[in-house]
């Protein structure tokens, strides 16, 4: 049969469809397992017995997932851990079936059971993995990693080094993790803050660089509450991407960066040091002192001279730069916690008391609503820009995690921030996001330090 004109652009429609998606998104890859274990690592000193963790394949932090941009990821997860569980792959812009949300997007896996996951990932960067059930044990007894998406074309680098941040909170007499997840206490306050921190599951962890070497740090909070102040000697450079997505121009970075709970930052330094033979990456205490969280012994010297600023990352599809002109105007004040004035919040649909919300282990509030319920904070339509305005009247710090989609930050000055999915805010503080609502399904909201998200901080948008 002659080919008609219609069947000739209907054809030439599909191979023009198909030429966008990526091929390897076809590629019939198959499913690679991901084992959440019962197992025990040398996570403190070696006077110290090894410590019982959860991790995925039995590591923390769990195996890197590293994959191009473009691909499709196919993960066969298996419990082996005695509690039901689920895999969230923080910061991806996924079909929302993949999202890993026990209770809203899928049903938790029961111990021995599986769960496929199956997805693309669209945009380059530094994302990570962990549990989303009953996170704030989970994820606090190992169970996280990174997931890095790498660019066609990548910066000009000698190498490169992932840095996963993990907070403990151990007996220290035995070198075990306290069981009290759901202290009261804890969820009232800051969260579970550890008392021991490794970085790559190390508490001393040294890497040996050369001078002048140029190496992009990618840096991963999957601490469970803690806010880390980072600063750097021996090393100088630029940061170049946060929260995966790339910033632009490059930042000269002087003085610290904060990162709070789930955010990630890329830097691209240069090692410089010329003094002691040691450069850092540090963090900055309680005490305003800094400690290593990586040493860099040099040993040789990679080129005579530092390179100079870095050329931009190239960016991501992701381009959540809403108008604002139409922003659907949303507002969502947190409330609660350790001196704060939360006298009473709905829970189940019922007003309760300060003691009444306490005994059922809520201690903060959303829109004066301490659980999640079947009602949405917003029901948005496909392609709805939205702006909200987040208050938090809680003497506490706070970061925020929208799933699905990224956002920016709307300055005072009326200017975007970078595409973040998770923003930090201090007590007492207000902030602007905004977005355009290009992810259909459901999105949980919450709070990433992982008590308060139990206790009240969590609700979720729909976008239909
Ligand atoms: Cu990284 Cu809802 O989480
Ligand atoms: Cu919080």
């Amino acid at each position: 049969m002659r080919q008609t004109r219609r069947d000739f652009l209907r054809h030439a429609t599909l191979a023009a469809c198909a030429a966008a998606i990526p091929r390897s998104a076809f590629a019939a890859t198959p499913f690679e397992d991901v084992v959440a274990k019962v197992a025990r690592q040398q996570l403190l000193p070696d006077t110290y017995p090894e410590t019982e963790i959860w991790g995925y394949d039995g590591l923390v932090p769990a195996p890197e997932i590293r994959v191009a941009q473009g691909d499709r990821v196919r993960r066969r997860f298996r419990n082996e851990v005695p509690d039901p569980s689920s895999v969230h792959w923080h910061g991806i812009r996924i079909d929302n079936a993949m999202d890993g949300v026990s209770g809203l997007t899928q049903e938790p896996v029961a111990p021995g059971e599986t769960f496929d996951y199956d997805f693309v990932v669209p945009d380059a960067g530094t994302y990570w993995y962990h549990a989303h059930n009953r996170s704030y044990e989970q994820v606090a007894r190992g169970l996280r990693g990174a997931l890095i998406v790498e660019e066609a074309n990548g910066p000009d680098i000698d190498r490169e080094e992932v840095i996963v941040l993990e907070d403990w909170l151990l007996d220290p007499e035995s070198g075990q993790l306290f069981d009290n997840f759901e202290q009261p206490m804890m969820m009232s306050h800051g969260g579970r803050i550890g008392n021991f921190i490794t970085t790559n599951g190390r508490y001393d962890l040294t890497l040996s660089a050369k001078r002048n070497e140029r190496i992009r740090l990618r840096i991963i909070n999957a601490a469970s509450a803690r806010i880390f102040p980072l600063t750097l000697s021996g090393l100088s450079g630029w940061r170049v991407a946060v929260d995966g997505m790339p910033i632009g121009q490059p930042q000269q970075i002087d003085g610290e960066l904060i990162l709070g709970p789930a955010q990630r930052v890329d830097l691209i330094v240069d090692v410089t040091e010329d003094e002691g033979g040691v450069a850092h990456l540090l963090r900055i205490g309680d005490d305003d002192q800094p400690t290593p969280l990586v040493s860099f012994p040099i040993d040789g010297t990679a080129s005579s001279v530092p390179r100079g600023k870095p050329l931009p990352l190239p960016p991501n599809p992701a381009a959540n730069a809403p108008d604002l002109a139409d922003a659907r105007d949303l507002r969502l004040v947190m409330s609660g916690g350790a001196m704060g004035r939360m006298q009473s919040a709905l829970l189940g649909g019922e007003r309760l008391g300060f003691r009444q919300l306490a005994q059922a282990g809520k201690f903060w509030a959303l829109n004066d609503v301490a659980d999640m319920t079947d009602t949405p904070l917003a029901d948005l339509s496909l392609n709805e820009p939205v702006r909200l305005k987040i208050e938090n009247q809680t003497v506490f710090p706070h970061a925020m995690h929208l799933h699905g989609m990224h956002f920016r930050e709307l300055r005072p000055d009326g200017a975007f921030g970078p595409m973040r999915d998770t923003i930090l805010l201090a007590g007492n503080e207000s902030r602007e996001i905004a977005f355009t609502a290009d992810n259909p399904g459901k999105w949980l909201f919450h709070c990433h330090m992982l008590s308060h998200a139990a206790s009240g901080m969590t609700t979720w948008i729909r976008v239909t």
